[in-house]
């Protein structure tokens, strides 16, 4: 394996936020990150029990991160009964790891609205076809629900369904760690201090 510079505390900025900005560049522009923008989200599920599954981060800034769902989704009904959750994000060509977590709320209309005009008509299509997290009769039913929408909307633009939206996951700790030789990685934990600023602090590896 190829020696990695450190991490230094003096490498790191004073916000999180435009940390992860800077780390999310470098990934970004990886010739073997195909997509820098996925990440694990955890929630908690029925009875207490924690569930992780991926997404893509489609905005990321000093608000917050942002995902779009089905708002009957297994995760959309965790997130009504429990608003806080985990991102893990893993570059592992870069050898680092980014943790976050706090509460999450949902996106405003007009924001999921903006981000659904974006989507391919295919992928439009398959969130008003798609009962996410329910159980289907078959891979027949499935295409035969996107075939029943295509006819629906043909010749017009594809609306967002009301079942499918946003989540902001607004961070009150966001840890990066860097992947060290011989196990002796660096991690530091940014924590959001009540009144503004974070406090940062290395933690054992
Ligand atoms: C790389 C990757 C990205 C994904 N992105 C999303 C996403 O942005 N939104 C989404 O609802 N599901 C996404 N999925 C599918 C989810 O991982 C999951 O299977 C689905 O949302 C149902 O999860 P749930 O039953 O826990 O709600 C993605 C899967 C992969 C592998």
């Amino acid at each position: 394996m190829a020696a990695r510079p450190s991490l230094r505390r003096s490498d790191l900025l004073d916000d999180p936020i435009r940390q992860f900005a800077a780390w999310f560049e470098r990934a970004e522009v990886h010739p073997l990150i195909a997509h820098p923008e996925a990440a694990c989200l955890s929630t908690l599920g029925p009875g207490g029990t924690p569930e992780g599954r991926m997404v893509l981060l489609k905005r990321i800034d000093a608000r917050g991160f942002v995902f779009y769902t089905n708002l009957g989704s297994a995760k959309a009904r965790a997130l009504a009964a429990h608003p806080r959750a985990g991102l893990t994000l893993h570059w592992q060509p870069l050898g680092r790891q980014v943790r976050l977590r706090g509460p999450v709320a949902p996106t405003s209309e007009a924001d999921a609205d903006a981000y659904f005009a974006t989507r391919s008509r295919a992928s439009r299509i398959g969130a008003w076809a798609s009962e996410q997290s329910r159980e289907v009769d078959g891979r027949v039913a499935l295409e035969r629900r996107a075939s029943d929408f295509e006819r629906q909307f043909e010749g017009v633009s594809v609306p967002r369904p009301p079942h499918w939206s946003g989540f902001r996951l607004e961070p009150e700790a966001v840890e990066f760690w860097q992947e060290g030789p011989a196990r002796l990685h660096d991690r530091f934990l940014y924590l959001r201090v009540r009144g503004g600023g974070w406090a940062l602090r290395r933690l054992y590896p």
